[in-house]
């Protein structure tokens, strides 16, 4: 196996072969939108760290959606922002919530969005943590997940297509499922944050969801860039409480826990492009230093590669168009 006989190139030199022999794709149904939806606000607001994205207000919710679905792309997944925050977190799991509202008010407008929703309690609570606190300041477990299932529910109740998990308490999943499924939700599927990691590149979404955390940080509960043992369990636990879609987040840094979920199990796996992934190809393109269009087309394809069916991205619609172009 050796030079002059094998040459490489000879499979690269002809663009009608690479396009033949093309073996990762990327299309607009593999694309999940993320949008934050603002109780209170009266006009959508740019989110200033995260150029082209928007705050919206209920009333006009549904146009970034029907404006997604003009450019091919079907599904959504739903942050909202309450008015008033408090230690419960309770209009997390009001079923007349922000995001409840936003689904019945998009359901309205957008009949076929498939609408998924974040559940997480951490843009609900005053003190900005993903769980309950307890009086010393620690995270309460057991009961949060309690919470968490009862968001799940709520939105289920108000329309969504699937819930998403992100807060990573332990035991989340097996308790939304038990009790959607008390509920009648049966066939309403989980898509879990499975692998989250405590992550600065979720610097621009704490802007866009009002989430940081008041005090301390969310090292207890997300995990640690630094372990990468811990996934698979994390993997397995969530599929055998009854996950149907494991996700990994962020996601270009991540993509060695894509491949790994990939090559461990069948059933669909999502990775997220979070906020600071996006806002930085948006910032380095602004100046001019790298070519957006190229390099968010790779970023996603490499995402692809590494074995995810989904992908969660604020490049969403834009990218749907590119993908059109590249077409005709
Ligand atoms: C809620 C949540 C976060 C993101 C998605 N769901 C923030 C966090 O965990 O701190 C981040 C998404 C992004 O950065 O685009 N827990």
């Amino acid at each position: 196996m050796s030079f002059p006989v094998h040459r490489p190139r000879r499979l690269r030199i002809d663009s009608r072969l690479r396009g033949m022999i093309q073996e990762v794709s990327l299309f607009a149904k593999n694309l999940i939108y993320p949008l934050f939806v603002v109780d209170g606000l009266a006009e959508p607001r740019e989110i200033q760290a995260m150029p082209g994205q928007k705050q919206w207000p209920l009333a006009k919710i549904h146009e970034p959606v029907a404006d997604a679905m003009r450019k091919g792309v079907g599904a959504f997944i739903l942050f909202g922002v309450p008015v008033s925050k408090d230690g419960q977190g309770s209009q997390a799991y009001d079923e007349n919530g922000i995001v409840c509202r936003a689904l019945r008010h998009i359901r309205e407008h957008c009949p076929q969005a498939y609408l998924i929703t974040d559940v997480c309690l951490c843009a609900y609570t005053d003190h900005g943590h993903c769980g309950f606190l307890n009086s010393a300041g620690v995270i309460e477990n057991d009961s949060s997940i309690q919470a968490l299932a009862s968001m799940a529910l709520a939105h289920a109740s108000a329309g969504a297509d699937m819930v998403a998990p992100s807060d990573m308490m332990d035991g989340r999943i097996g308790a939304i499922r038990a009790l959607l499924d008390l509920n009648g939700f049966t066939d309403l599927p989980i898509m879990s944050y499975s692998a989250k990691y405590a992550s600065a590149f979720y610097g621009p979404f704490r802007e866009a969801a009002g989430s940081a955390p008041g005090k301390g940080d969310r090292c207890g509960y997300q995990m640690d860039f630094r372990v990468a043992r811990d996934a698979l369990p994390e993997f397995e636990l969530d599929l055998e409480e009854g996950a149907d879609i494991l996700m990994v987040k962020p996601g270009l840094a991540y993509l060695d826990m894509v491949k790994l979920a990939r090559d461990n199990f069948s059933c669909p796996i999502a990775v997220y492009q979070v906020s600071g992934e996006y806002s930085m190809i948006k910032a380095a393109a602004e100046k001019g230093w790298v070519n957006e269009r190229a390099v968010v087309l790779e970023s996603l394809y490499a995402m692809r590669r590494a074995g995810a069916d989904l992908i969660l991205s604020y490049f969403a619609p834009q990218v749907a168009e590119w993908l059109k172009e590249d077409q005709s």
